[in-house]
């Protein structure tokens, strides 16, 4: 269906210094997600304010195979950072003797909805965390460990781990904690200011160019709720952060560091934008 359209669409293109996006333009699949028999809502109805009305999961742009390769976790290659994950959370580290099992448990309890509610508001840092901060924050504090680098194997690992105990739930973060709302606003305008060579907002993209081709690549909504991902492109596994620079720097802009005050601002107000839409981790991606 996918192919048919391409094919029968115009064969128009703009060519932007390098970046065409094709005027082609192909729906998403009109099909439904269910991981190891757990439904995933992957259309929702967008909240108010929202540019859309409904909200889209990018697992409904991909390829059939890239699909079916989500909807089977023994296929699934996101997987083994799962299992990894698991490792990581009964393991002691530190100087207090402690593994996150040690406080936390059994993760498919203590952890489970919870990565569908990140980022939330930290009064102590007087700032949002996402889970990848959340980790780090237990390492220091409760563990007496080093934060990890960003883009560690392990934080990764840990991170999709934690995200996975939220498979099907939907996304929904808390915008009336703290400062969260100044958050979403700065992040707003940062997804529509046009930056980098190219003159591209995320909105350009995303939202002006939705269902587009660009390259081979057909453009989503570029929603977060499938994050961390397996990538085929790489065949490893992408963070949020390190997907929010890729596509910045394709805009030939220069790139906010991870976890910056720019990058979380997106990631809550991104996150906003996918509210409704179930947790996916890991998804896969091409
Ligand atoms: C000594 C006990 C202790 C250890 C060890 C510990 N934590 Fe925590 N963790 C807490 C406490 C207390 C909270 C709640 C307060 C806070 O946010 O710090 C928490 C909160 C969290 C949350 C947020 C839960 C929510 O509902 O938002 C996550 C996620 C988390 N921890 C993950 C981990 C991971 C992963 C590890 C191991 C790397 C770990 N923790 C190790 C005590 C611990
Ligand atoms: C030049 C076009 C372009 C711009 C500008 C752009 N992206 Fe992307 N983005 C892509 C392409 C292509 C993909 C891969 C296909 C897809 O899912 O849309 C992608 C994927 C994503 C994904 C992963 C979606 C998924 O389902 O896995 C996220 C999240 C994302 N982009 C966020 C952003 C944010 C935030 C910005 C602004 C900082 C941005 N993008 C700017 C082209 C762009």
């Amino acid at each position: 269906m996918e192919r048919l359209k391409l094919l029968t669409g115009t064969a128009a293109c703009v060519v932007l210094t390098g970046l065409a996006i094709a005027t082609a333009m192909a729906d998403p699949v009109d099909d439904t997600l269910e991981i190891d028999g757990v439904p995933m809502i992957t259309k929702a109805p967008a909240p108010e304010g929202h540019p859309f009305e409904e909200v889209l999961s990018g697992w409904l742009f991909r390829e059939a195979e890239t699909r079916a390769t989500e909807a089977e976790s023994f296929a699934n290659p996101g997987m083994f950072a799962v299992e990894r994950g698991a490792e990581i959370w009964g393991t002691v580290e530190g100087t207090m003797g402690k593994s996150c099992a040690s406080c936390h448990n059994d993760a498919a309890e203590s952890m489970k909805g919870v990565g569908a509610s990140y980022p939330k508001w930290d009064a102590k840092s007087n700032k949002p965390l996402n889970v990848e901060l959340q980790i780090d924050k237990c390492r220091v504090e409760n563990m007496g460990a080093e934060p990890y680098k960003f883009d560690d194997a392990d934080q990764v690992a840990l991170t999709t781990y934690i995200k996975h105990q939220s498979l099907g739930t939907p996304v929904k973060i808390d915008l009336s904690q703290g400062d969260m709302q100044t958050w979403w606003d700065k992040g707003k305008e940062a997804y529509y200011t046009r930056t980098g060579q190219l003159n591209f907002a995320c909105a350009s993209c995303h939202e002006g160019a939705m269902g587009k081709y660009i390259r081979a690549d057909h453009l989503s909504q570029g929603q977060v709720n499938g994050f961390p991902t397996y990538r085929f492109n790489t065949a490893g596994m992408v963070s949020l952060h390190n997907r929010f620079r890729g596509c910045i720097r394709d805009t030939r802009a220069e790139m906010p560091k991870a976890f910056s005050d720019e990058l979380m601002a997106l990631e809550v107000y991104v996150t906003w934008r996918g509210t409704g839409l179930s947790v996916e981790t890991p998804s896969v991606r091409q």
